[in-house]
């Protein structure tokens, strides 16, 4: 809650768009808690923060929790930043039983996760898992022009770290979604997640004025944009495989009153649990524009700016999360992730998993987002069992955390 101060919105929610003022604040936070929980804080190119707290055995490769402090516009408190925080309140309660770890733990808040001011989405992991180079991320701008370079530069987050291989990854979040709530299920125990494919696409037809330009002589781009959307909609809703399609963003040009719109840039976010299915919904929307174009006399330049497959959590680490749910007496079901997440990357390269808890009527990207702290807490206690489970306990009782 202290942390959700940090670009509070009116109704309850924050808005901190990564590598803002805003988010610096919440870095800065994240940084100061971990040092004072006695951990070292590390930076990398790309503005990962790495907290660790060293292990009985300094070559074991670290067990590390995480998620992002960055949020949607609208954003909620939860959504990245319950990862982190129960990162380091697994560290928190291992230091106030004393209980030393064989492998280091890392807590690590990946920069970039939303994709909402920078696209590509899950920047920070996917430059630590290899996906995107350094150089392609940081040439990457905003719409106002200003690349994360500059970003990074700005708000002191462009670091020198050498990113060091992780030996497993758990990441908390909230669901974002109505299952858990719905089946009264405290913790999700994660699968994976849909692959997702996102596009930009721009329409261009003909700006005209709204009076003497008879309606069978026009170019109208927002015409053909409407189209969009509801053919965008129909494929998800005709597909299987849990397919999923929104128009998220559209800008018209010249968007003024009494003149047809003569270009309308818009978002495409299609979404699968399987890749044939999900390529399959790439043709349909492909078929669905060339039509568009001819019947609504605009052209239509389609671009790639997002794509990764389905991904599959680490068999025997989605097992340490499901025992610890069991363990400790909470209800949880397997569940698969809509949303994507920074360990979908990163589970590329480290065994990974994620522990889910309900979130309120299921809703998230919205400032109303709330879960409760029972829930939270319990996601927490799962997080710190299963990273127990893997790290090893070198001193201290298990039993104490
Ligand atoms: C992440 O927030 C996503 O869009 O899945
Ligand atoms: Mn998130
Ligand atoms: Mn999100």
């Amino acid at each position: 809650m202290e942390l959700a101060r940090i670009g509070a919105t009116p109704k309850g929610g924050v808005c901190r768009l990564t590598l803002t003022e805003i988010d610096r604040e919440a870095r800065d936070l994240f940084a100061r808690w971990a040092r004072e929980a006695g951990m070292s804080v590390s930076v990398d190119a790309i503005g990962n923060v790495y907290a660790r707290r060293e292990g009985a055995d300094p070559k074991a490769a670290p067990v590390a929790m995480g998620s992002h402090l960055d949020s949607q516009p609208s954003g909620g408190k939860f959504d990245g930043a319950y990862g982190v925080m129960a990162g380091l309140e697994v560290v928190r309660t291992l230091n106030d039983a004393g209980i030393a770890t064989r492998a280091p733990l890392e807590v690590i808040a990946w920069t970039n996760e939303e994709g909402s001011r920078f696209v590509p989405t899950m920047m920070g992991s996917g430059v630590f898992a290899g996906v995107h180079t350094l150089d392609y991320a940081l040439a990457q701008t905003d719409r106002e022009g200003v690349s994360v370079r500059d970003a990074l530069q700005a708000i002191g987050y462009a670091g020198d770290a050498r990113p060091q291989p992780l030996g497993a990854y758990f990441e908390a979040h909230i669901e974002q979604g109505p299952v858990l709530e719905q089946t009264r299920t405290t913790i999700g125990v994660v699968q994976g997640a849909l692959g997702q494919r996102w596009f930009d696409l721009t329409l261009t037809g003909q700006d005209a004025h709204a009076g003497p330009t008879p309606m069978d002589g026009r170019r109208d781009a927002l015409v053909a944009a409407s189209r969009v959307v509801l053919e965008v909609n129909r494929i998800a809703t005709g597909f299987p495989d849990t397919a999923r399609g929104t128009v998220g963003e559209m800008r018209v040009l010249p968007n003024s009153r009494n003149v047809v719109p003569g270009e309308v840039r818009m978002t495409i976010d299609l979404r699968n649990a399987k890749q044939a299915t999900l390529d399959a919904m790439v043709d349909a929307l492909r078929s669905a524009l060339a039509a568009i174009e001819s019947e609504c006399r605009v052209s239509c330049a389609l671009t790639e700016v997002v794509s990764f497959a389905p991904s599959e959590f680490d068999p025997a680490l989605v097992d340490s999360v499901r025992s610890a749910a069991a363990a400790l007496g909470h209800s949880h079901r397997d569940i698969v992730s809509g949303a994507a997440h920074d360990a979908v990357y990163v589970s590329r390269i480290a065994p990974a998993a994620m522990v889910f808890v309900p979130c309120e009527g299921g809703i998230s990207h919205n400032e109303i987002e709330n879960a409760t702290p029972e829930d939270v807490a319990a996601g927490t206690d799962v997080l710190l069992h299963a990273v127990l489970a893997r790290a090893a306990v070198a001193r201290g009782k298990a039993e104490a955390a």
